[in-house]
């Protein structure tokens, strides 16, 4: 017997998320007996990911399903398999899934929306959350797949110190762009131009943004990564140099106002422009992850991407960690680790 300590959606937020949204269950536990082909894990580290608020929505709301009222939280999860009646897992081993904001869960692999991956041998559990991570793989696929930038290009990257932006400002780099940044704050510039390397970081939440993109750009943007969505997708697009693209990751400046995401103001500046607005989600790349995993491991050996991992300790941090995202107050990817209760 054992505590399993849960949080569940109490209410749903019609607005900005708080902490209150959030109801806190713990229960006397035993291991259950488990159906063939389901394995029963213990979660290591929780990843505080943007996209769960979508879920936090009434149902039709969003690309996966609604969570119910009362049902657990769920997103990405490292979790440490604990007994399994499936061939491909055993006792001991370490995996990325969805998984419910729970110490210990369920799954099915086979049934599972979101493929249970193993932490390869040799790469850290919190490496596997941040540089090995799906928004590492969101940021590469998005920009080289989608955005297919060529050296010599002027990149705008919104989000970009965030844990999907970071990457993408630094592949941009690697692929030979020019880079500008938009994100919030002095110490997210700084980090950007200093750390990772960007022309350009502009805090977005200064006054002038439309002039300052101008001075940035002056031949235009050849590829706009959009994490953001409302203003800075808007005063983007008003800059796009001809045949530009807008790669379309992410709209967070919508999803904790309970309103869908409104699209750019004037159609026509798309048409005359010749611009491609195109939107992807990370999934429709899995029979690729392999290869981007290797150049992702040349990269990072050779010293070309670094994460800012923002890692907060403790179940209880779950909901002040999640609601901190739509503040800006995240340093990177934000993730939380797991202590189990004795
Ligand atoms: N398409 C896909 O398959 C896919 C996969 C993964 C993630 N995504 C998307 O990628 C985006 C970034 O996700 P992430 O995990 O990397 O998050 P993140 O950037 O690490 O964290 C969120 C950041 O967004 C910014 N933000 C919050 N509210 C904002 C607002 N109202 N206006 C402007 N900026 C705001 C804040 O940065 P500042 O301090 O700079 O404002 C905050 O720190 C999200 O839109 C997410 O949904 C898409």
């Amino acid at each position: 017997m054992t505590l399993n300590r849960s949080w569940l959606l109490a209410s749903r937020p019609d607005g900005p998320v708080k902490q209150d949204d959030f109801g806190y269950r713990e229960e006397a536990f035993s291991p259950p007996d488990l159906a063939a082909g389901e394995i029963f894990v213990a979660t290591r580290i929780f990843s505080c990911a943007p996209t769960i608020r979508n879920w936090l929505n009434p149902p039709g709301r969003s690309y996966r399903g609604a969570i119910g009222i009362g049902d657990p939280i769920r997103g990405m999860a490292a979790v440490e398999v604990v007994a399994s009646r499936h061939n491909d897992f055993a006792p001991g081993d370490l995996v990325t899934a969805v998984a419910a904001w729970q110490d210990y869960t369920v799954l099915a692999p086979d049934k599972a929306a979101v493929p249970i991956t193993h932490i390869p041998a040799g790469i850290d559990v919190a490496d596997a959350m941040t540089i090995y991570s799906p928004n590492t793989l969101t940021a590469y696929f998005g920009l080289l797949a989608v955005g297919e930038p060529r050296p010599g290009m002027t990149v705008l990257v919104s989000g970009a110190a965030g844990s999907v932006g970071a990457m993408v400002c630094q592949m941009a780099l690697i692929a030979g762009c020019r880079v500008i940044a938009l994100a919030g704050g002095a110490d997210k510039c700084r980090w950007l131009e200093e750390t990772c390397g960007v022309e350009i970081a502009i805090d977005y939440r200064l006054p002038g943004l439309a002039d300052r993109l101008k001075e940035a750009c002056p031949d235009g943007i050849d590829i706009f990564f959009d994490n953001v969505g409302g203003d800075a997708l808007q005063k983007g697009i008003d800059q796009m140099a001809p045949h530009g693209r807008v790669v379309l990751c992410g709209q967070i400046s919508a999803y904790d106002t309970g309103q869908p995401a409104p699209g750019p103001a004037d159609m026509m500046k798309l048409v005359y422009g010749r611009i491609r607005m195109e939107g992807f989600v990370i999934g429709d790349f899995a029979d690729r992850y392999e290869e981007a995993y290797s150049r992702i491991r040349a990269w990072h050996r050779a010293g070309k991407i670094r994460c800012r991992v923002d890692m907060r300790e403790g179940f209880s941090a779950l909901p002040e960690a999640f609601v901190d995202l739509f503040q800006g107050k995240n340093v990177g990817t934000l993730l939380v680790r797991n202590v189990r209760p004795k």
